[in-house]
């Protein structure tokens, strides 16, 4: 596990620049953390470093998936207004696919467990609005990538 302290907005997209900048087709990442902590910042950092501008990569808080054509394709997702009874609605299969990277918000508990999560990112907000982000590789290669995190 690692933990770092994105002291801001800027910091937290340069984290998850650094883990997008990790990240591989097949991927499949979970950020979790309360409303507003951050987990669409970090996710605008992935797709920073797949080659996105910032401005372009929208919340998919109400349109729940977003798909860009990066390469590899990268899916960002927020479950957060789906009810479990609409989760086979969702295109599961655009998130966890061969050639794209997927990031989910709000997965950790609305995801079946059939989907094999590569890292899952947990953000938690401290005294004085401090983020605490916790990354947890859930294979041997996300474990061993973590390591050269910088
Ligand atoms: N260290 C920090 N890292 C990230 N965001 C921060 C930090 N400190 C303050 N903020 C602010 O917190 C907000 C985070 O918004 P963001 O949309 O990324 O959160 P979210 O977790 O995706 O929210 P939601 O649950 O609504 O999807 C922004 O307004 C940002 O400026
Ligand atoms: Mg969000």
């Amino acid at each position: 596990m690692v933990i770092r302290h994105p002291r801001d907005e800027n910091e937290m997209l340069t984290l998850g620049y650094a883990v997008g900048k990790m990240l591989c087709a097949g991927d499949l990442v979970l950020v979790d953390g309360p409303l507003g902590a951050g987990k669409t910042t970090f996710a605008k950092g992935v797709g920073i470093a797949l080659g996105l501008n910032a401005q372009d990569v929208r919340s998919p808080t109400y349109s729940i998936l977003e798909l860009y054509p990066t390469q590899p394709r990268f899916a960002h997702s927020d479950l957060y207004r789906l009810s479990d009874q609409q989760l086979p609605d969702l295109g599961l299969s655009e998130i966890f696919d061969p050639y794209t990277i997927g990031l989910v918000e709000w997965g950790a508990h609305k995801l079946p467990r059939i989907f094999p999560r590569q890292l899952e990112v947990t953000i938690a907000i401290g005294t004085g609005g401090m983020r605490d982000v916790q990354l947890i590789g859930r294979s041997t290669a996300m474990t061993r990538r973590l390591k050269s995190l910088t």
